[in-house]
């Protein structure tokens, strides 16, 4: 899948993707609750950490944002899907001085130790090289905090969902999250489970 039709995907769905974050009850009613299963532990993580400046990859309609923000962290958050950024641009304005939105991908992150922590939830999903993601993040901050799927019956009614516009959905098991940790030059610290939607994993640099 190149990277245009991961963009495209939500920049045609941003305010439908966006709408699972206004009702958390709701969101669980339909199984969508690892969402906020997984906000709550990057910014639990974020926080044990004493981070004050975080990149947010793929922050999507920005709902890390304000939990970051009100915690006193700095938020740079990048996408590019045009529709995306500008639902970002509306939240970080709730924020002032505290949270940056940037069109770009996370092709274009060249920062090196930029930020505390780098987060990226609901992208690994779809990244077709995730070492080369993993790598950048890790140049760009000493720690980095993600989601991924597990494989299993959920993940393939996903691969059907979304393969059949032309976005490929991968899988990772706890093993394959340590051999892409260390093809990336880090290491798995946590690897939290969110149920049957996989893991939110914590990955450091060795020794760091
Ligand atoms: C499933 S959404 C997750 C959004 C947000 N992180 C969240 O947890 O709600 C995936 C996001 O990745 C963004 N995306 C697509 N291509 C990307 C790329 N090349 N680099 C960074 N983000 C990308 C999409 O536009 C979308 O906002």
């Amino acid at each position: 899948m190149s990277p245009a039709e991961f963009d495209r995907y939500f920049h045609d769905r941003a305010s439908r993707f966006a709408a699972f974050y206004r009702s958390e009850a709701l969101s669980r009613l339909i199984g969508r609750g690892p969402l906020f299963d997984r906000l709550r532990g990057s910014v639990d993580i974020v926080t044990a950490l004493h981070a004050t400046h975080v990149l947010d990859v793929g922050c999507g309609s920005g709902p890390l944002f304000a939990p970051l923000a009100e915690g006193g962290v700095r938020v740079t958050g990048l996408d590019p899907a045009p529709a995306m950024v500008a639902l970002a641009q509306v939240e970080a304005q709730r924020h002032p001085g505290m949270v940056t939105v940037q069109d770009r991908g996370w092709e274009a992150i060249e920062e090196t130790d930029a930020y505390d922590v780098a987060v990226a939830l609901g992208v690994f999903d779809y990244v077709d090289e995730p070492a080369v993601l993993l790598e950048a993040m890790g140049r760009a901050a000493p720690h980095v905090v993600a989601s991924f799927p597990a494989p299993g019956l959920r993940l393939r009614l996903r691969q059907v969902r979304y393969g059949a516009r032309g976005v490929h959905v991968h899988g990772y098991r706890a093993d394959d999250l340590h051999r892409l940790a260390q093809r990336s030059g880090l290491v798995a610290l946590e690897l939290r489970p969110l149920g049957r939607a996989g893991y939110l994993a914590h990955f450091a640099r060795p020794g760091g």
